[in-house]
């Protein structure tokens, strides 16, 4: 526990409870905005569990980091570091509904 995170651990540094916050509104508001306020889909494809079940973490980190320039998908690598993309990722993983 603590802070080490040393080897074994490839995680990026977990937003801060009050980050984590922000980044909750984030994903239901700016993210929502395309994909629907409770990411059924929208403009954007649904980003439910079922719909992301064939998906890696990783694939999914680079859709948000790097977007998808054939589609209308934005690159939110430089609005968001490594971990906070990884905590969006874990959360459109888990599915709590936003
Ligand atoms: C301007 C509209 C728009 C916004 C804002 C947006 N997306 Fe997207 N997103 C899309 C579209 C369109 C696609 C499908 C692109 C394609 O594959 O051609 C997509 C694809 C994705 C994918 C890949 C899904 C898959 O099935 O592989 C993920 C993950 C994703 N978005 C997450 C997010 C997150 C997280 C946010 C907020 C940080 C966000 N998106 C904001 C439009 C948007």
């Amino acid at each position: 526990m603590g802070m080490a995170g040393g080897v074994g651990s490839a995680r990026a540094d977990a937003p801060s409870p009050q980050r984590a916050v922000e980044l909750d509104h984030l994903l239901r508001h700016d993210c929502g905005s395309c994909h629907g306020m409770t990411l059924q889909g929208g403009l954007g494809p649904p980003l439910t569990v079922a719909a992301l079940r064939d998906r890696s973490p990783e694939a999914l980190a680079d859709a948000i980091r790097l977007g998808r320039p054939a589609g209308a998908m934005p690159p939110w690598g430089p609005l968001l570091n490594e971990g906070e993309i990884q905590w969006l990722v874990d959360r459109l993983r888990r599915g709590e509904s936003p």
